[in-house]
């Protein structure tokens, strides 16, 4: 019989001390290791892991290959500031990123330690290139959590709330969700609706020539694992083009195979970021994140316009060089399309028997899956609030977005057989949310 001594005993001890700002509730658990998809507590209960650590760690937990790299660099040298002087990890990683990225031309990087300060960058260069001020980001989006990227978001009130005044000259539109989408409206109609809303403060009180970078996530992620329109992406990136506005892609999330390309950009034929942020997987998680830029962009601003400490250095770049052939050696980028493929088939199955499943969206092994109030189409958190907490009981770790999508990210290097005992785990739970077995937990609320 699982038990949780040891998790309740080491919670309570942390909750003398933790702040509540810091930690989104879900489980009362603690994790104690992991290997591949399968992470378990600290009193030996194991999990399908299908959130991957909210997609940091695309290569599974404790890959060896990336561990031995960890290690080896941590007892040769575990710091120097790359702030000073260069390491050799750092200086071999910056043009295999540069090369990676779906930017042409001359291609620079910049280290930073989180997502959130990656995106930071993106405002800094944008405003230094083009001289210009305004930032236009859009509804749903999560760019993180320093001052700067929180202001960019629109995901929780909780992120503005008794924050103020946050960034001035960040302006933002509403994002193209699905849920917008009028049930008797053209795909092509909803597109130029909602390109209509994007136009609105650029002919109201928003001089297209004082912005300086559109900053979107081609696939929204904690938005709802939302694709943007091929038609509505179009036209964006020609207004950019038109108006000398920087077009900037947050990959934090959706970046480094998830999506089933590299970059959740590239399943937009034609599509090219000037700048791009990067972090989570891009080095299974330990604290990296990069902007990559075109040079010209890169270089508009001198030292020490952008740099960190701790960003860069040894441990966290061995660990990058190690994730980078990690991904190429085991296919991951393949393999996530593949295996993504195999779950939207068992989804779009498990949708047409159950009508509380409503959209799903998947893109790489990658998925929303809207959990609906049958009667009026709308989401029902407290339904995907029963079905988590009841897939977390039959041992797999899954958590939701927006309260009633649960987000569906394993590590890419999940198992067929895992990934399909992760199914037969949802598939429980859903038959018994139909049946009317399940019952909400004593915690009532999970998430933001
Ligand atoms: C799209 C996106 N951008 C930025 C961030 C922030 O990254 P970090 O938490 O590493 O600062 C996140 C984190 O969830 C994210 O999903």
């Amino acid at each position: 019989m699982t038990n949780f001594n040891k998790s309740a005993e080491l919670l309570k001890e942390e909750a003398t001390s933790f702040a509540t700002a810091a930690r989104v509730k879900y489980y009362d658990i603690v994790i104690d290791h992991g290997q591949g998809a399968v992470i378990t507590d600290v009193d030996g209960n194991d999990y399908i892991d299908l959130l991957a650590s909210a997609s940091s760690t695309n290569t599974g937990h404790a890959h060896p290959k990336v561990a031995k790299a960890i290690a080896e660099q941590a007892s040769k040298l575990i710091q120097y500031t790359p702030a000073y002087f260069a390491n050799p990890n750092a200086a071999k990683l910056a043009p295999k990123l540069a090369a990676l990225s779906p930017i042409s031309g001359d291609v620079e990087v910049a280290w930073g330690n989180s997502g959130s300060d990656a995106n930071d960058a993106i405002i800094k260069f944008s405003r230094a290139y083009t001289g210009r001020q305004y930032i236009v980001t859009f509804t749903g989006a999560y760019h993180g959590s320093t001052y700067g990227s929180m202001t960019m978001s629109s995901v929780s009130l909780n992120m503005t709330r008794k924050m103020g005044p946050m960034l001035p000259g960040i302006v933002k539109v509403p994002f193209p969700d699905p849920w917008e989408q009028e049930a008797d409206e053209t795909e092509q109609h909803f597109v130029d609706r909602m390109f209509s809303q994007f136009e609105l403060p650029f002919e109201t009180y928003l001089p297209a020539e004082e912005v300086a970078a559109i900053v979107i996530e081609p696939i929204q992620g904690d938005g709802g694992i939302i694709k943007v329109p091929d038609a509505y992406m179009q036209k964006l990136y020609a207004f950019a083009k038109e108006h000398g506005i920087l077009f900037c892609v947050d990959e934090v999330n959706q970046g480094m195979g998830r999506t089933g390309k590299w970059w959740g950009i590239q399943n937009f034929p034609g599509v090219e970021p000037d700048l791009m942020s990067v972090g989570k997987s891009v080095a299974s998680g330990m604290p990296l994140s990069a902007v990559i830029g075109r040079k010209e962009i890169m270089e508009s601003l001198g030292a020490p316009g952008h740099l960190f400490t701790t960003a860069g250095n040894p441990v966290t770049t061995a660990a990058s060089l190690a994730t980078l052939e990690v991904m190429e050696e085991e296919h991951l980028v393949e393999r996530s399309a593949e295996l993504g493929q195999l779950a939207k088939d068992f989804f779009k199955q498990e949708a047409q028997e159950f009508d509380f499943i409503g959209n799903v969206r998947m893109y790489g092994l990658n998925g929303g899956i809207d959990i609906v109030d049958p009667s009026t189409g709308k989401g029902d958190s407290d339904a995907t609030t029963m079905i988590m907490n009841r897939v977390f009981e039959l041992g797999a770790i899954i958590i939701s977005l927006r309260g009633s999508v649960l987000r569906f990210q394993p590590p890419l290097v999940i198992t067929e057989e895992q990934l399909k005992q992760a199914f037969a785990i949802l598939h429980q739970a859903f038959s018994e949310y139909q049946a009317g077995q399940l019952t909400m937990p004593t915690c009532h609320h999970m998430g933001w």
